[in-house]
């Protein structure tokens, strides 16, 4: 497709249809930063390429603003390998309104880049704690009252519960488990449409239904049902835990779950039968 460049001494993947031209790509600000490296607004010039359009209201134009996940120029090849993995994964998952999909990659030299759906909102986390102060209460939770991007009521907070459960739904069915399911990791786009993304620990488990885990301390506790953190089991019920925690994180409009009890103290209170308990914040409505 391209030729080998000097900074890709290596074939790193298979060329295939999502292949993007480096020169279709313009790099803007920094949306955050992760392990792996940084990741980048862009935006994506169509034109002459021919990628798979994903459901968009807007109307049609050459221009598309995109995510760019860059892997850092220091990475290892066990990151590297990781990264393709993440990028190999994402060609597979999609395309549904409810996930961040992946619009296209650039495999063929470096920095390896994933170039998926840009969410206008950025991270759910964020979004919840930005709006924490203008929460009015909706008439009614099943109103169906839609309200502006910039204002939340209960009834936004249970449409974003549905969403995610539908996003969950498709992943689960398809046989991916997340593994990292919060709200951090979750992204909201125009109109109060919800995505989940950061497939980075996702895995496919169509066959045994299970992913038995390697020792890492990235694996987040406190999304982590009991047989994830004692025996690294990941299943589409332990996505159900973590869905359980983000449903904290939402009712309490970004709180940390467990506040008070650190990471390494958690199995013992878990064993001993200690659950989240009800927010203050959680009307019986909700
Ligand atoms: N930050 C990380 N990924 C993002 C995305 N897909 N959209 C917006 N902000 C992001």
């Amino acid at each position: 497709f391209y030729g080998r460049s000097n900074s890709s001494p290596e074939h790193l993947a298979e060329v295939d249809e999502w292949e993007i031209p480096p020169g279709s790509l313009t790099l803007g600000e920094v949306l955050g930063c992760g392990a792996f490296g940084q990741v980048l607004l862009g935006v994506l010039n169509t034109e002459g390429l021919n990628l798979q359009r994903t459901e968009n209201s807007e109307p049609p134009t050459n221009l598309q603003y995109v995510a760019v996940k860059m892997l850092h120029e220091f990475a290892t090849d066990a990151q590297k390998q990781e990264f393709l993995q993440e990028m190999a994964l994402m060609k597979q998952i999609g395309p549904h309104p409810n996930i961040i999909n992946i619009v296209g990659c650039c495999s063929q030299r470096e920095p390896l880049c994933l170039i998926v759906e840009h969410a206008q909102y950025g991270d759910l986390l964020y979004y919840l704690r930005k709006y924490r102060h203008l929460i009015i209460e909706a008439q009614s939770c099943d109103s169906g009252i839609t309200t502006p991007d910039d204002q939340l009521t209960n009834h936004d907070i249970l449409s974003f519960a549905r969403q995610i459960a539908v996003g969950m739904e498709f992943l689960s069915q398809r046989g991916f488990v997340h593994r990292d399911l919060a709200t951090r990791n979750v992204m909201v786009a125009d109109h109060k449409v919800i995505k989940i993304g950061d497939f980075g620990l996702t895995r496919y488990v169509y066959t045994d239904k299970l992913y038995v885990a390697g020792k890492s301390s990235r694996l987040p506790v406190k999304w982590m049902a009991i047989e994830a953190i004692e025996e690294f089991h990941f299943t589409k019920e332990t996505d159900v835990w973590s869905y359980g925690v983000l449903l904290f994180e939402m009712v309490t409009l970004g709180s940390t779950p467990y506040p008070t009890i650190p990471n390494k103290a958690l199995l013992k209170h878990l064993k001993r039968g200690y659950r989240l308990e009800k927010p203050d914040s959680c009307t019986p409505e909700l």
